[in-house]
């Protein structure tokens, strides 16, 4: 799908990236794995449409999506170690596993590659990262080429813990946005541990203190800009898409809330960091005392409320959750197309089994609208009828995948 689109994005004062739609797809054309959890190897080509994974529990599915999580800054979504991912056979792990990844998108054709490799035989391993067969800085490299989402059933208890699983949930949109995020967000807590060490060695090293300091105050107020922008354009997104109608997704009002954001709205970045570094530097005695910081990006969070039942997301049923979350998602999707030029990847784990007849059907509308690569797992092909002939269908079983 191509097409010339005007986005509403760009704003005066946008802290983000401005890109020009070219091609509204961004796809996995082709997936490798080796020795990558359940699957000894694996090659999979697949078309830009969405993709249904069905199969037994314990098939494999969840892993085809963690492997394509790998292609997001971050551990994937179950947070793995990277070794725990290399292959168990017989007991014995395999010295190192691999994902590799050709991507269509607005820039061609990309090969992206990660994994772990084995330095000499039964030795250590290292992490690869690469780009085109090129070895790149970092697996934050990843996000200048796609953009990777997801929704698991881990996710259903987000809006009931603390703030930083939150806080990775919109970094994860962020990084769509901006690529230079996730490097920002590596530098601040880098900084914000260094400071702390310091703070409990009690090394009392102020140039050094203020080095540290400067460096949160500079990333943390543009990590704080960016997350507050691209939640308030959701916001704005959602509000827009659903109108009033309550169905068949709910209206969400999302707000980036936290004491960097709030000086972002009384003035200037400048300011707001010039704040941050002298709360930072007056808050050195109470910061080691807590064993953290006590002020920062790091302290803000996603409040979110279903808008129909002004109700706090934390107050509303599993369900009810859910759709909350799928609604934020496919804003996102649909943000991201206008300003990018490509959807993102969209790894939906169990979710259709989550959704009455009438949401499954308005998911698949919707994800077919956008024309993202949506990869939904289930056990039951009948979760997908709405797809009809419009998605490519994999029976997976005992790590082998075959197309039906
Ligand atoms: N490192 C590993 N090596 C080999 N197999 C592994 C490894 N880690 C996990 N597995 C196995 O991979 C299999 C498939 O897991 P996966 O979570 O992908 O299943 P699934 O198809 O999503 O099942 P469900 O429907 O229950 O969610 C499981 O049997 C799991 O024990
Ligand atoms: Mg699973």
């Amino acid at each position: 799908m191509t097409g010339i689109i005007t986005t509403s994005v760009p704003r005066s004062g946008s802290v983000l990236p401005v890109t020009v739609a070219r091609d509204l797809t961004s796809h996995v054309s082709r997936l490798d794995l080796t020795a990558f959890r359940n699957y000894a190897a694996l090659r999979l080509n697949v078309g830009a449409s969405p993709v249904i994974l069905t199969g037994a529990n314990g098939a494999g599915k969840t892993n085809l999506l963690e492997a394509l999580s790998f292609f997001a800054p971050g551990r994937g979504i179950r947070k793995a170690p990277l070794p725990e991912v290399a292959r168990l056979s017989g007991g014995v792990s395999a010295s190192g596993w691999a994902v590799a990844a050709q991507v269509a998108g607005p820039d061609g054709l990309v090969s992206l590659g990660t994994g772990l490799e084995a330095r000499s035989k039964g030795g250590a391993t290292r992490r690869v990262v690469r780009i085109n067969g090129e070895p790149a800085r970092g697996q934050a490299a990843f996000a200048e080429h796609v953009s990777v989402v997801w929704l698991t059933p881990d996710m259903d208890r987000l809006f009931m813990e603390g703030g930083s699983a939150r806080r990775q949930f919109v970094d994860r949109m962020v990084y769509g946005f901006d690529a230079e995020h996730a490097r920002r967000l590596a530098t601040y807590e880098q900084a914000m541990r260094g400071r702390q060490r310091l703070l409990r060695d009690n090394v009392g090293d102020s140039a050094w203190l203020a080095a540290e300091e400067e460096t949160m105050a500079a990333t943390g107020v543009a990590l704080a800009a960016a997350r507050r922008e691209v939640v308030a354009r959701l916001d704005a997104a959602i509000s827009e898409e659903e109108g009033l109608r309550e169905a068949p997704f709910p209206i969400v009002r999302l707000v980036f809330d936290g004491e960097v954001e709030s000086w972002l709205d009384d003035g200037p970045a400048l300011e707001a960091e010039d704040r941050l570094r002298a709360t930072l530097a007056g808050r050195r005695a109470r910061d080691g005392e807590a064993g953290r910081a006590l002020h920062g990006a790091h302290r803000s969070d996603l409040v979110v409320r279903h808008r129909g039942k002004e109700m706090a997301a934390a107050l509303c049923s599993t369900g009810e959750q859910k759709a909350l979350l799928i609604a934020i998602i496919l804003a996102h999707a649909r943000l991201l197309g206008m300003a990018r030029g490509a959807a993102p990847i969209i790894l939906l784990d169990e979710v259709a089994a989550h959704l009455d007849e009438g949401r499954r059907v308005a998911l698949a509308e919707r994800i077919l609208a956008l024309g993202a690569q949506a990869w939904l797992t289930g056990t039951d092909t009948r979760l997908f009828e709405a797809f009809d002939g419009q998605a490519q269908r994999f029976e997976v079983s005992s790590g082998s995948v075959r197309q039906i």
